[in-house]
């Protein structure tokens, strides 16, 4: 049992149309009722899309997500969007360092650490994303690189600013792929997440740190992984893309202990 509140966020990656992002964004609102109360709920549309979903959201609990950030206020940065712009469009929390950035993309941890600085600066919430490579795993190297992406991303944070933060163990293997982590094997390094955060912050953060699964979580491998007791939720690529999916994710958030 956990006393923490789940966090259900919605990636919606470099997918969907205007008109359709407009719709999904429609029906999550309208599917969530007064269920969002008890879970708090995340959607990470495409940069040209915050605008329209933002409109839907209005005063909706649901919390309107930017995919990415750069780290200063202005300036001569081509193609990047600041805080003050995600603020500007009411967006609240930002995804910083995800897998498909670090790997494809090529960020490193000091440039996602600079992220998490200037998003926590600018008053928005974080939502980190680490987890290893298959060849890392297979290596045993899966604690050394999450906690060291963790220990690099979090290095400049204080203990107030951690309320803002949500962190997200998304195994890049299990991205996308079909492949999820096994219900144990996520607990396992969620929990060593959690040592490191109670030992860095102390136990109130580290008891009170979110800490999401992602990767390839689907409505029907939901429930178990949410039933570990540190795993608070999930950060959802796929099916967060298909209404019906991504509510009874949010479903299984909130009835699993
Ligand atoms: P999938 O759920 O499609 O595996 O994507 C997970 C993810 O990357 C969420 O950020």
């Amino acid at each position: 049992m956990t006393s923490r509140v789940p966090v259900v966020g919605g990636n919606w990656k470099m997918n969907l149309d205007l008109a359709s992002a407009a719709e999904l964004a429609d029906d999550i609102v309208a599917g969530l009722g007064a269920s969002e109360l008890q879970c708090d709920v995340m959607l990470f549309p495409p940069f040209p899309y915050l605008h329209t979903v933002g409109k839907i959201l209005g005063h909706h609990a649901v919390l309107l997500g930017a995919q990415n950030v750069w780290t200063e206020a202005n300036g001569a940065y081509t193609g990047e969007v600041s805080t003050s712009m995600l603020h500007d469009l009411a967006t609240t929390v930002v995804l910083v360092g995800h897998s498909e950035r670090r790997h494809v993309i090529g960020e490193d941890d000091a440039l996602v650490a600079r992220k998490v600085r200037a998003a926590l600066a600018a008053d928005l919430r974080v939502v980190l994303c680490v987890g290893e490579t298959l060849d890392q795993r297979h290596a045993g190297q899966t604690e050394t690189v999450v906690l060291g992406q963790i220990r690099s991303g979090l290095s400049d944070v204080t203990v107030p600013e951690m309320a803002r933060v949500v962190i997200a163990y998304e195994p890049v293997w299990a991205i996308g792929t079909g492949a999820t982590a096994t219900p144990e094997d996520a607990q396992a390094v969620h929990a060593s997440i959690r040592a490191w955060i109670s030992d860095r912050f102390g136990a109130a953060t580290g008891a009170a740190t979110r800490i999401q699964y992602g990767g390839s979580v689907t409505p029907r491998n939901a429930a178990e992984l949410f039933a570990q007791p540190d795993i608070d939720g999930g950060l959802i690529g796929g099916a967060s893309l298909k209404a019906d999916a991504f509510l009874a994710i949010v479903r299984a958030a909130i009835s699993t202990p």
